[in-house]
């Protein structure tokens, strides 16, 4: 799939931003603070409605327009999907909540239909590279599941619901735990939310296991070729609640073992999830929160039987995360037959020659791929002559002028 058009009302620092967007490779151009992260920014929150990284979304409005009473972002996509044009378009609506505060909504219409967000994730998909993205290997749990979630948000159309209903109901469920912890009640109470969180729970564990079995096929091929055949790469899934049966006493399976839980069926998941769930209850009531489920999920990303989160060179994660990047954008083309628009921040001044030749060689297969820089010595000449050359400067986007 493809951009063809990209228009953004209030949004960061676009006042107002309307431009066609070119199909291939389309090079932006711009020194510091001129709009570069942000315009990815706002294509990404199309294909995800969540910003990489805002803490919320009230910080996305453009802060000169929100002193007033009533503000509205817009941001609207043409694209084309297979054979057809779509239109999508997101209002962030934020006003007052009567109480001095403000509050803020979200409305998405695709094609002209207002629709809710769960069932336009996925129609236009789009894959970001960030150079803070090594983040997935350095940081916690909580990052792995990150990148799981929004690839698979994308690729599997029940996913997000199953989320969201997930973590509504962990949150009530929680609130049930500290107040049987500290009035005492009835117990049985949490049986409503347990049947909630293993049913939703078990979507997501499922749609998890094979989201992992098929991305680490893929990016075991690409990793082959970026290391030159050095290295193998491996992802272990770690759920918090494991269905394999385990040895009494161990922990975890070893690394190199690739467990096989892709013959658990729905039901199997959410059966044996709602009896662990029994079984720590007393548990889980005198600690007040829950302590079993997807929301503690874990994936470790193994080279050469070397836990790259732990042990990992600087080199090695960077290769890693590549592979895992484009691992991400294989899968979805295969899950939804369409290839991801990508969106590549600064990411090749991260990269040394060889791997930047990679990334280069691999965009050219795809629909469409945005890359920002702030130097366009960092291509080589070949590849830029491929591209649309254009440039960022205030906010506003315009076709390189070369004589500057
Ligand atoms: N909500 C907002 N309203 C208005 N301006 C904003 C908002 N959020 C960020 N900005 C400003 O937008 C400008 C552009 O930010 P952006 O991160 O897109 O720049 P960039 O071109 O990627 O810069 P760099 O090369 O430093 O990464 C910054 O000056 C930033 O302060
Ligand atoms: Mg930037």
């Amino acid at each position: 799939m493809y951009l063809t058009h990209l228009s953004l009302t209030n949004f960061r620092l676009f006042s107002r931003l309307d431009m066609d967007v070119p199909r291939r490779i389309l090079l932006l151009l711009g020194s510091n603070a001129q709009g570069k992260t942000s315009l990815l920014e706002s294509i990404y929150y199309l294909a995800t409605f969540t910003s990489f990284h805002a803490m919320s979304d009230k910080q996305l409005l453009n802060f000169v327009a929100t002193s007033e009473e009533l503000t509205v972002a817009r941001l609207v996509a043409a694209y084309q999907r297979g054979d057809r044009q779509h239109k999508l378009e997101v209002r962030l609506i934020q006003d007052s909540n009567g109480n001095g505060g403000s509050r803020l909504r979200k409305e998405v219409l695709l094609d002209g239909v207002k629709t809710p967000v769960n069932q336009v994730v996925g129609h236009f998909n789009a894959v970001i590279f960030l150079p803070q993205m090594t983040r997935i290997l350095e940081g916690g749990p909580e990052e792995r599941r990150r990148y799981l979630n929004l690839a698979s948000a994308q690729a599997d159309p029940f996913f997000t619901q199953a989320l969201s209903e997930y973590n509504q109901a962990i949150t009530q469920r929680n609130a049930l735990l500290k107040l049987l912890a500290e009035r005492g009640g009835d117990a049985s109470q949490l049986d409503y939310w347990d049947e909630v969180l293993t049913s939703r729970g078990a979507r997501i564990m499922h749609s998890r296991i094979l989201a992992i079995q098929e991305i680490e096929q893929l990016a075991i091929r690409i990793h082959e070729q970026l290391s030159g055949g050095k290295e193998v790469i491996r992802l272990n899934y770690q759920p918090s609640y494991d269905p394999l049966t385990k040895p009494e006493g161990q922990f975890s399976l070893p690394m190199q073992t690739s467990a096989q839980r892709d013959g658990f069926s729905l039901k199997q998941l959410q059966q044996g999830f709602a009896e662990k769930l029994k079984q720590v209850r007393n548990e889980e009531i005198m600690r007040g929160v829950t302590t079993v489920g997807p929301h503690r999920d874990e994936m470790r990303i193994i080279c050469n039987g070397i836990d790259l989160t732990d042990f990992g060179s600087r080199g090695q994660l960077r290769t890693a995360i590549l592979s895992l990047k484009l691992a991400e954008v294989d899968w979805l083309k295969a899950k939804t037959t369409q290839w991801p628009v990508l969106l590549l921040d600064e990411t090749l001044a991260e990269l040394d020659v060889d791997r930047r030749q990679f990334l280069m060689n691999y965009l050219e297969k795809a629909e469409q791929a945005i890359l920002t820089t702030t130097d366009l010595n960092l291509f080589s000449t070949s590849f830029v002559e491929k591209c649309e050359q254009w440039q960022i400067t205030s906010g506003s986007v315009s076709i390189l002028d070369k004589d500057l």
